[in-house]
């Protein structure tokens, strides 16, 4: 287990409870009202995900999607996706939904928009619409998928690139893939993580078709294994924020048509991942 950079419950007069949801990653937070955050609110959240690289924080039904928006500022600039359905009158929020009439679909295991040169460095949902049952996020640590390869495969993955590409969204996104080192290291805690997704990442450069596909299927099943996962269960009102640097994330669909609305923000990385 890596040391805590912070611990939250001696830093702050906030009264919080905090309960780390698996011994990988991800912690429920309940306690904090993410309206109005002063800086001292906002290092503790901030200090938090860096630990837990995933936060389940419940108790936000009020915030408007404006101040989602103010609250995903404090972080940096936020991403327009440009293919997903938005939320009226913001371009800049997701509104994942699903219902009797059809199903957003984010099934498979990916890291959120790495097909763009500037991805999203960390991306929140709040839950507007809970099924009665499951529709949960599912997230894996890609610091300990990192950590436990063997030291040899380590040294070749840290030399590599990779291509990503969101044809999932518009067919012609395959003629701008963004490329992005296959090890990448985390510019605010420096710890080393996977980044490649089963997702988005179609070939790493430099290696035969056939090399590429046989280390991509080994690191899609090694990323996401159990051992790495922690699953968000939402309340009306949770807010899962997470770090898509150094986790991965998908979403089963297991709950039929009821309905699941989620309005989601992403905050870019300030620059390109690099090694
Ligand atoms: C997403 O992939 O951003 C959506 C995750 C979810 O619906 O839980």
């Amino acid at each position: 287990m890596a040391e805590p950079l912070y611990d939250a419950k001696n830093n702050t007069d906030l009264d919080l409870d905090i309960r780390p949801i698996s011994g990988a990653l991800g912690a429920e937070v309940r306690g904090l009202d993410l309206k109005d955050l002063d800086d001292s609110g906002f290092e503790t959240v901030h200090s938090l995900l860096m630990q837990y690289s995933v936060l389940a924080v419940h108790g936000q039904a009020h915030l408007t999607d404006e101040d989602l928006r103010n609250f995903g500022l404090l972080w940096g600039n936020l991403d327009v996706h440009g293919y997903s359905p938005t939320v009226e009158g913001f371009d800049d929020m997701l509104n994942i939904r699903s219902g009797p009439k059809g199903r957003a679909s984010a099934e498979g295991w990916h890291s959120d928009v790495s097909w763009k040169d500037i991805p999203p460095k960390i991306s929140m949902l709040l839950a507007r619409k809970v099924p009665s049952i499951g529709g949960d996020t599912v997230y894996a640590s890609q610091y300990k998928a990192y950590e436990d390869l063997s030291e040899p495969m380590k040294e070749l993955l840290e030399k590599l690139d990779a291509e990503h590409d969101g044809r999932n969204f518009d067919i012609d996104l395959i003629k701008k893939p963004a490329r992005h080192p296959v090890v990448l290291k985390h510019p605010e805690t420096g710890r080393k993580a996977l980044y490649v997704n089963a997702g988005f990442t179609r070939r790493i450069t430099g290696l035969s078709p056939y090399e590429s596909k046989g280390i991509l299927n080994m690191l899609s099943e090694h990323c996401t294994r159990v051992r790495y996962q922690a699953r968000v269960h939402y309340e009306v009102g949770t807010l899962s924020i997470w770090d898509n640097r150094c986790v991965q994330h998908c979403a089963p669909p297991d709950y039929g048509y009821e309905e699941r609305e989620l309005h989601r923000v992403a905050v870019l990385c300030d620059e390109r991942p690099s090694r």
